[in-house]
């Protein structure tokens, strides 16, 4: 989402209620936290035994998990590149949807636009929000 930021030395990219992961870059080794499912505690602890301790030197992962979409998140924003393509908080004004809303189901699984308008009704009516829609799906999913 738009800038979660708490401090200048802590990241942190989550799932709410189901999955966060956040480190502080101020303590050396960087303290990584992660909460959530087997899934992403088993990723990060792959990338960590190959990559090393400091995210911001982990490659981005290619896959669209859930797990695999929060840690690219978190490099990204450890290495100063998280640019989140829209930064209004709500996004579909028709149905009174939230960025982070549409953001979260895209985490989550949803990642084609109709996905989306089904789980949360954004872009469920006049649809001039869907280009916004399908500009998240491309910046979380797309290569970059
Ligand atoms: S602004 Fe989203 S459907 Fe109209
Ligand atoms: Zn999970």
């Amino acid at each position: 989402m738009a800038d979660e930021k708490i401090t200048n030395s802590i990241h942190r990219a989550e799932l709410k209620g189901r999955d966060l992961i956040e480190v502080d870059l101020a303590s050396s080794p960087p303290r990584l936290k992660v909460i959530g499912c087997a899934d992403l505690l088993a990723l990060v602890r792959a990338i960590q035994t190959q990559h090393g301790v400091q995210p911001g030197q982990w490659p981005l992962p290619k896959g669209t998990s859930h797990s695999e979409l929060l840690v690219k998140e978190l490099i990204l924003r450890v290495q100063g590149k998280w640019k989140f393509p829209y930064e209004h908080l709500e996004l579909c004004h028709c149905r009174r949807v939230e960025t982070e809303v549409v953001d979260q189901a895209i985490i989550a699984g949803a990642h084609r636009p109709e996905e989306v308008s089904r789980q949360t009704s954004a872009s469920t009516a006049c649809g001039t929000c869907r280009p916004d829609v399908e500009k998240i799906i491309q910046f979380r999913l797309g290569s970059s």
